[in-house]
């Protein structure tokens, strides 16, 4: 009982320093039954209702001056802008001490050792285009460590999200990878490099190397989904050469959670500053790395 009141007690201290006291305890063999990172969750899983409801309501409704070029074959529109800054408010509102890395403001001014690092919605192109297939994507850091992953899809109303050493969910629903031992009954996803075309060689050789050693292949424009669906299943594997943290981190931990391996093409561990990005099932993932490592040479 002096324990439970004792853990309920964290809840008011700063998760980086709840990791702390969390991380000491169990050193000493206690085992926690209650979950210090809840509070962020409830405040996350508010702030991609409320992004996600302004998501929907403005899809399919976008006028030409919403949108602008950041770059080549890169978009924001105004809806993008607009959930980062509903995700911001709630967060900062509730833990002012935290930092935000988002993909449209970059990193908030205070610095901190709790990261939340955002995708308002991933997927704008086909947001644009009118296709039904985009997310938000918000993950938890702590000292350079992921402990917290959310995935929503606004339409579908599908929600994925882990927290470290609790398992993977799907509307609260446990998932798991698939279990597919061989890749000739694998159905993977991938994204093409078309913000990179330094890539596209090596993607494209890597593409057809594997397509013929697979069942088939989904391009379906959302990174955040694409992991959110190997999570759970749907996809047995999933590639991209050229991602941002705000694209991987969330589905890094989902995809961890749900019993998946996630690295770089060359095996190392997925940071902020990776761009290359392989999650798999335990069977697949050797295989498809040895592929991958030896078409992307240089490549982290
Ligand atoms: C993009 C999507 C896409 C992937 C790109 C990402 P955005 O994110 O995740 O599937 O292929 O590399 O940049 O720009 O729509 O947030
Ligand atoms: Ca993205
Ligand atoms: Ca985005």
């Amino acid at each position: 009982m002096a324990i439970f009141l004792g853990m309920q007690a964290l809840y008011y201290i700063e998760p980086d320093l709840q990791i702390e006291i969390r991380e000491a305890i169990c050193y000493f063999g206690i085992m926690l039954k209650i979950d210090i990172l809840e509070p962020s969750l409830k405040i996350a899983l508010q702030a991609v209702q409320e992004a996600g409801d302004m998501i929907g309501s403005n899809f399919q409704n976008l006028q030409d001056s919403d949108i602008q070029a950041k770059g080549k074959n890169d978009f924001v529109t105004r809806v993008d802008r607009e959930a980062e800054a509903i995700i911001k408010r709630i967060i900062l509102n509730e833990f002012p001490h935290h930092q935000v890395l988002g993909e449209e403001g970059g990193y908030t001014q205070r610095k901190s050792k709790t990261l939340w690092v955002i995708d308002p919605l991933d997927g704008t192109t086909n947001f644009i285009q009118g296709i039904p297939h985009f997310a938000i994507s918000m993950a938890l850091m702590i000292n350079g460590k992921v402990v917290l992953g959310l995935i929503y899809d606004p339409l579908s109303e599908e929600r994925f999200h882990a927290i470290k050493g609790q398992g993977a969910f799907l509307n609260n629903r446990r998932i798991a990878v698939s279990r597919k031992k061989t890749l000739r009954s694998a159905l993977g996803a991938t994204g093409f490099p078309f913000k990179a075309p330094q890539f596209s060689e090596a993607y494209a050789s890597t593409f057809r190397n594997l397509l013929l050693r697979c069942q088939d292949m989904r391009r379906c424009g959302s990174a955040a989904l694409d992991l959110a669906y190997t999570a759970c299943g749907r996809y047995d594997f999933f590639w991209e050469a050229h991602l941002l943290p705000w694209d991987f981190m969330a589905g890094k931990l989902i995809i961890d959670e749900a019993g998946g391996r996630s690295s770089d093409f060359q095996g190392k561990e997925l940071k902020v500053q990776t761009s290359s990005v392989l999650v798999a099932n335990q069977s697949l993932y050797s295989k498809i790395l040895k592929i991958l490592a030896s078409h992307f040479k240089q490549v982290s």
